[in-house]
């Protein structure tokens, strides 16, 4: 199409400051003078001014927000203009005309769930825009850090037969007459692929019935994880800290802009280096303890500890040696202390809390299905994980992490909803 050809884009127009140009866009905003329209136009790069004579292009007037237009102009210094660039309009080259846009200041006001139920029409706001940016760039740093460091990407499926992170929060699936779940991690296929390629990744949406609604969970998330042979829990540590410090160098290095939009603090991006801080578990919970809440030794760590613990630190904490009973039933005994195991979690500072949980697996077939049958669980439903323990089994360590709790740490969110386009909750599944 001869339109898609010639245009311009808004950042490239504000950058040149002059010349003649055509740009394609939305109307972000309007004000009608007695002469003049004046127009935001909004397109992927930016927001500019444009400036319509009234009596020259009547169909200024009409066009609603988010209407869709492609206009002709020259290129403008003034230092009153957003960006300090205005287009003067010379021709309107192509509009389309939206309704009157749905969102606004009154509707949202009045429903609590109208901008989610609107979900397909917030996305183009701008806020939502800058996020979707920060998210383009955390998923291509997640890929470039593995890729660059040896790890081969594979692939697992999604419909599964077993619970990797308990029965409590599966979902269940009519599979051709037969129950299956779709699937809370990827792990188990991982464990099986380092067989093959030693050091493998992947990223893909894990699934939890997770049925109450809080800050920080979605029953549909991305989830990236590894998984390698001859590793224990410290290379796991390692490798998942200076994964988490690499894509925050990444949009520290792409994302300015919008961060400075978010209104994101950049200090605390920028005191997020490996290596991260250090706590073991019985640490943390006699912090916990000092601070006053009742916690005791065996006990998990909810949203609330997690946020009490790390409002005590300006950096990524990584918390190891948890309990054997706060922890799937995989992770690997600590051998010099079998009530606890070889695990940790990263959390985010600032109250974020959990976005990694890895550790060392059971290696030992036979240990394996001990611990199988201690947690109450039936060995046949785990057959061929075990079987991986049969054939050269070797020491291997990985872990996941939540890239949407990541990105919400990064942009400074409130709910991980803010930074999914279209977020699955409890209550949600639409649009
Ligand atoms: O701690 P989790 O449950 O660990 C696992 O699934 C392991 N099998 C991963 C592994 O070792 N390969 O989940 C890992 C991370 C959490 O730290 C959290 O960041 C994220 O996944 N996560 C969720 N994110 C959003 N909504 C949810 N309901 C989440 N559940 C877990
Ligand atoms: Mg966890």
């Amino acid at each position: 199409m001869e339109l898609f050809k010639r245009a311009t884009s808004v950042a490239e127009a504000i950058k040149l400051g002059e010349g003649r140009v055509t740009l394609r866009g939305w109307v972000y905003r309007k004000r009608a003078l007695r002469e003049k329209v004046f127009i935001l136009l909004r397109d992927s790069t930016g927001v500019i001014q444009l400036v319509l004579p009234r009596d020259k292009f009547r169909v200024a007037g009409d066009l609603n927000i988010e209407s869709s237009i492609v206009v002709t102009g020259v290129l403008v210094r003034d230092s009153r203009a957003p960006g300090s660039v205005e287009l003067h309009v010379e021709s309107v080259d192509w509009a389309c005309a939206g309704e009157p846009y749905p969102i606004n200041e009154d509707a949202v006001k009045a429903d609590s769930e109208y901008l989610l139920d609107m979900r397909h029409l917030w996305v183009r706001g701008r806020k939502m825009q800058a996020i979707l940016k920060v998210r383009h760039t955390v998923f291509g740093a997640v890929h470039e850090y593995f890729r660059s460091r040896g790890f081969y990407e594979v692939q697992a499926p999604m419909f599964v037969t077993a619970a990797v992170e308990g029965g409590a929060t599966l979902f269940r699936v009519d599979y051709f007459g037969r129950h299956v779940y779709l699937t809370q991690s990827s792990q188990f296929y991982l464990e099986a692929l380092i067989y093959s390629l030693e050091r493998v990744y992947t990223m893909a949406p894990s699934f939890r019935a997770e049925p109450s609604r809080t800050r920080r969970h979605l029953t549909e998330f991305w989830h990236a994880e590894a998984e390698m042979a001859w590793a224990g829990v410290e290379d796991a540590v390692r490798v998942s800290e200076e994964l988490v410090g690499h894509v925050i160098e990444r949009v520290l290095g792409e994302r300015q802009d919008e961060l400075k939009m978010l209104g994101r603090a950049m200090e605390s991006l920028e005191r997020a280096r490996p290596p991260f801080y250090r706590i073991s578990y019985d640490e943390a919970v006699e912090i916990l303890q000092r601070r006053g809440l009742a916690i005791k030794w065996g006990d998990d760590l909810g949203a609330d500890e997690e946020r009490a613990l790390t409002l005590e630190f300006d950096r990524p904490v990584v918390l190891y040696g948890f309990p054997e009973r706060v922890k799937a039933f995989y992770h690997r005994n600590d051998p010099r202390r079998p009530e606890a195991t070889l695990s940790f979690d990263v959390l985010m500072p600032e109250g974020y809390g959990e976005v990694v949980g890895g550790g060392e697996r059971i290696y030992d077939a036979r240990e394996l299905v001990e611990k199988i049958v201690r947690f109450g669980m039936n060995p046949e439903d785990y057959q061929w994980y075990i079987d991986l323990r049969r054939y050269g089994s070797v020491p291997h360590a990985g872990f996941g992490l939540g890239v949407d709790r990541l990105v919400m740490w990064i942009v400074g969110a409130d709910h991980i909803r803010d930074v999914v386009p279209f977020p699955r909750d409890v209550r949600r599944v639409r649009p």
